[in-house]
């Protein structure tokens, strides 16, 4: 009898089925270039781009949800659960929102109002089929004392900002699960303040369920030591965490080189090791990390494609340009059974 070769490979979402979901951002291409790998490994997607801000409510009277709404019959004809990305962030914001009828600035009440508005018409749109939201994206700053980053959010509103979009997103789903999300989570600076700010939400019972890590990670940073001591700070505050936006890219941060054409050995290697480690740490803390999801799904398409190194390519998943399990596949399964 032959071994088809699928049946020997296990479906991502069922090695970690006892863990948590496991997750793709996805677009309008990869949706039909990706469909089966996105079906037979994942349990839930997001909007790559889809449910931002510009891409939904592009003018003041006009909302398009062609694309939002493709993505989620896909997701309801795979039996897959949506994560809702993302309803405040300072980027992929149309200027409509922060203007005047005169091309000045809005004032705050105004400015409340049309988040107040997005809000509804977006998450009241998916009620009950958007179970988690990033509610919003990005808010706090890399580096300074500031826990804040400037945006035009915090100018106009000022800092009750944050909690008004989780009040108002609590207003629109009281189901939905809430998040704050943001980038350099492991980053022992910016962890103090992606802590200080989630607790002082919580403690003004803003309605707030959840952190999520983005974890756009490289083959070296963060260490898994600063890891593990952000999932404990974060985990600490009794929210649950989120992994939203996994990749591990080949390239330093630092590295600008750009004459690869394929990932070298030893980076598959290095990237496997990580992915295995990642995973166990994931599954340590599963009692507190209940979804996993990768910032696409296999390495034909990824943003890291452009960024930070316009057009050079990068390899960043588990699976490789032709959907092929690469090593760090089979370390996931591993430690799956770990
Ligand atoms: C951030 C955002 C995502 C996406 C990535 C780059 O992490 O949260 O929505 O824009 O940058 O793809």
């Amino acid at each position: 009898m032959s071994i088809n070769r699928k049946d020997a490979m296990p479906k991502l979402h069922e090695a970690f089925g006892g863990s948590f979901l496991i997750g793709a951002a996805v677009n309008p291409m990869t949706l039909t270039t990706q469909r089966e790998l996105l079906s037979q490994h994942f349990n839930s997607i997001t909007a790559e781009n889809e449910m931002k801000f510009e891409r939904l409510h592009p003018a003041e009277e006009r909302y398009t949800f062609e694309e939002a709404d493709r993505l989620m019959a896909f997701a309801k004809a795979n039996g897959m659960a949506v994560r809702g990305h993302t309803l405040v962030w300072h980027n992929q914001t149309p200027d409509w929102v922060f203007e005047n009828s005169s091309g000045g600035k809005a004032d705050r009440d105004t400015l409340l109002a049309r988040m107040k508005s997005h809000i509804d018409e977006v998450a009241g749109r998916y009620k009950g089929e958007i179970y988690a939201w990033d509610v919003v994206n990005e808010a706090v700053a890399d580096s300074g004392d500031e826990i804040l980053r400037p945006s035009k959010w915090l100018d106009i509103v000022g800092e009750d900002f944050i909690a008004k979009a989780f009040e108002y997103a609590h207003a629109a789903d009281p189901n939905a699960l809430l998040f704050y999300n943001d980038y350099n989570e492991s980053n022992p600076e910016k962890r103090e303040k992606i802590y200080s700010l989630v607790k002082s939400l919580k403690e003004k019972n803003v309605p707030i369920h959840g952190i999520g890590l983005q974890a756009h990670w490289n083959l070296e940073h963060p260490s898994l030591d600063d890891i593990r001591r952000a999932v404990e700070r974060y985990a600490s505050l009794g929210v649950k965490l989120h992994i939203t936006e996994l990749d591990v890219s080949v390239f330093q941060f630092e590295d600008r080189r750009t004459d690869l054409t394929a990932p070298s050995e030893e980076m598959l290697e290095q990237q496997a090791e990580r992915y295995g480690q990642f995973f166990r740490l994931f599954k340590e803390y599963s009692e507190h990390i209940t979804s996993v999801t990768f910032w696409g799904a296999a390495d034909d398409y990824t943003w890291l494609d452009h960024f930070p190194v316009r057009g050079r390519k990068n390899w960043p998943f588990v699976f490789d340009t032709e959907h092929k399990p690469k090593q760090s596949y089979w370390n996931l399964v591993e430690a799956a059974r770990s």
